[in-house]
């Protein structure tokens, strides 16, 4: 194996382009972690190069004309609806000298005019005007100046996707099993009608943005990270949401399904029985009481279905490499450095109900991101600087692995396991590892 110089630490690492050996079957390398080479080669491959990557909800895009800024791993990005109310996604980096066209979250706009030499571009990418032309002699083709494009946009139910692998399957393929969880979770809207709030809960933290996504399908740490959490919880009743991951895991119900290209699914529902029983066991809330009357006052029997769309979704769907569907919540990870991530949460309400549930749910939504992700963070930032001792190499995901009865096919070709397997982050690192492989086609 050739060696170099680890970037951080000073000491030899494996090559870079040696993936595999980094990548093995229990464990992982720590300058996946590390190492500003391996990001820099992520935010390519991973980010859009080879996989779709999560770009934003339609309903962020309103109407015709519509925009919303993002990043498609590193590169800015604008994603657009033209005049038919098509979707588009272009780089935000103009064709001239490279500056960001546009500065705005999201608006409508037919046209963006680049603010440091007022070159005009259609919302399609097209160059449509410079200022004082006669500068550019006859041989310059606006046709050949246009932004650059996401060469492929394509979206599921809301859920918009870009990549710009030309060859990659559809998204509908890509996501394969991870579609119909996708399904149970737009369809909580009795009219399918999500509706992404524009306002972003955001936070950042110092770590690898793969920090997150290891995290998300882990029923192995709330127990332990989210003590408080669970103890504030237990005061009310042991039943309450989340006390499943308190006491023996891997003894309940509750399983974690592996859904190919790096998806996985905590389905923590078999802990819950029947209608009203997500309303029943959710943490405080204020309001709730007031709420709950006027909902069965006014509902009668159909009171359990609404109050339960008021609670999360009761699963957590992580869809690689960067959409988490938490509860009624849309967590998208945006990779800003090595070692510095930044974690948007997107609340949700739907159509076909009543308001108070919506606004039930964003009581819900401000549960979890204000009392538990903290937890999540001071992890994230704890291994990361735990990650800065170049002897101690590798990090473990063998939890699970090879031990019997935990694993099993389901008729429709799924694996899943119990809630405490690290099943998800070696399946999710083969996906990984495929990508960033020399030889990928993918
Ligand atoms: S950099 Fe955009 S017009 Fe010059
Ligand atoms: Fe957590």
């Amino acid at each position: 194996m050739t060696l170099q110089r680890d970037f951080l630490s000073g000491i030899p690492a494996p090559a870079r382009t040696d993936y595999a050996a980094l990548v093995r079957e229990d464990r992982v390398h720590r300058t996946l972690y590390t190492d500003p080479a391996v990001f820099a080669e992520e935010m390519v491959k991973v980010f859009g190069g080879r996989s779709w990557v999560y770009l934003a909800h339609e309903s962020q895009l309103p109407e015709p004309n519509s925009f919303l800024s993002v990043r498609m791993g590193m590169r800015p990005v604008i994603v657009t609806r033209d005049r038919k109310g098509a979707l588009h996604a272009v780089f935000n980096r103009c064709s001239h000298r490279a500056a960001t066209l546009c500065r705005e979250e999201s608006g409508i706009a037919k046209s963006f005019q680049c603010p440091y030499h007022g070159w005009t571009f259609r919302n399609t990418g097209e160059l449509v005007g410079t200022p004082w032309p006669q500068g550019y002699g006859e041989d310059f083709d606006r046709s050949e100046h246009g932004l650059y494009k996401v060469a492929r946009v394509e979206s599921y139910r809301g859920f918009v996707f870009g990549t710009l692998n030309e060859s990659a399957p559809s998204v509908v393929d890509w996501l394969g099993p991870a579609a119909g969880w996708l399904d149970y979770w737009i369809d909580r809207a009795p009219e399918g009608e999500v509706i992404v709030r524009s306002a972003a809960n955001r936070m950042g933290y110092r770590g690898n943005w793969k920090l997150a996504y290891d995290n998300a399908g882990d029923g192995y740490h709330p127990a332990f990270s989210h003590r408080s959490l669970l103890e504030m919880a237990s005061r009310m009743g042991d039943s309450k949401d989340m006390s499943y991951f308190g006491v023996s895991p891997d003894e309940g119900p509750m399983r974690t399904y592996m859904l190919g290209n790096g998806h996985s699914v905590i389905d923590q529902r078999p802990n819950y029985d029947g209608p009203g029983s997500f309303w029943a066991n959710q943490r405080p809330q204020p309001g709730r009481e007031r709420f709950e009357e006027k909902i069965r006052a006014e509902h009668g029997d159909d009171a359990d279905r609404l109050l339960d769309l008021a609670i999360g979704s009761q699963i957590n769907l992580s869809i690689f490499p960067n959409l988490l569907i938490i509860g009624n919540q849309i967590q998208v990870i945006e990779p800003l450095g090595v070692e510095r991530t930044q974690l948007t949460w997107h609340a949700t309400a739907i159509g076909g109900v009543p308001p108070e549930v919506n606004t039930m749910r964003m009581r819900t939504q401000e549960d979890f991101p204000s009392f538990g992700e903290p937890d999540d963070q001071a992890n994230f930032e704890e291994v990361q600087r735990g990650l800065t001792a170049p002897e101690a190499e590798w990090i473990l995901m063998n939890r699970g692995l090879g031990i019997p009865g935990w694993q099993e096919v389901g008729p429709d070709g799924v694996v899943s396991s119990r809630a405490t397997d690290e099943l998800h982050m070696r399946r999710y690192y083969a996906a990984w590892l495929e990508m960033m492989s020399e030889d990928s086609t993918r």
